[in-house]
């Protein structure tokens, strides 16, 4: 494991299909579990304030609740209007029961 993997959350913190924020110094991300496999990317949507650990999970896709934009996941790609810039996404790790992120 490199050292700059930062603990965001125990694999039992997040069901599989279901996404969480956590707070990282003055920002946050949004930790998913995709059918057990965990990702990592930043919580505020590209096209505006919204925080998309509050957003709905379907399948490898989040859905923002402001616009209903839409990302990939694993990918950061937008693939929904109105979003059009790519979501910050970061290597993840799982150790044991817990996930580390390069943040
Ligand atoms: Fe997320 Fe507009 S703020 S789609």
């Amino acid at each position: 494991m490199s050292d700059s993997m930062i603990f965001v959350c125990k694999t039992s913190d997040l069901a599989p299909g279901s996404v969480k924020r956590v707070e990282h110094g003055e920002s946050a991300v949004a930790v998913y579990n995709i059918d057990g496999a965990f990702y990592v990317t930043d919580d505020r949507c590209t096209h505006g304030l919204s925080s998309l650990s509050e957003g709905d999970l379907m399948g490898d896709e989040i859905e923002c609740t402001m616009h209903f934009g839409t990302f990939h996941v694993p990918t950061g790609k937008p693939v929904g209007a109105p979003c059009s810039i790519a979501l910050r996404t970061y290597k993840v790790e799982v150790r044991g029961e817990d996930v580390y992120a390069d943040l």
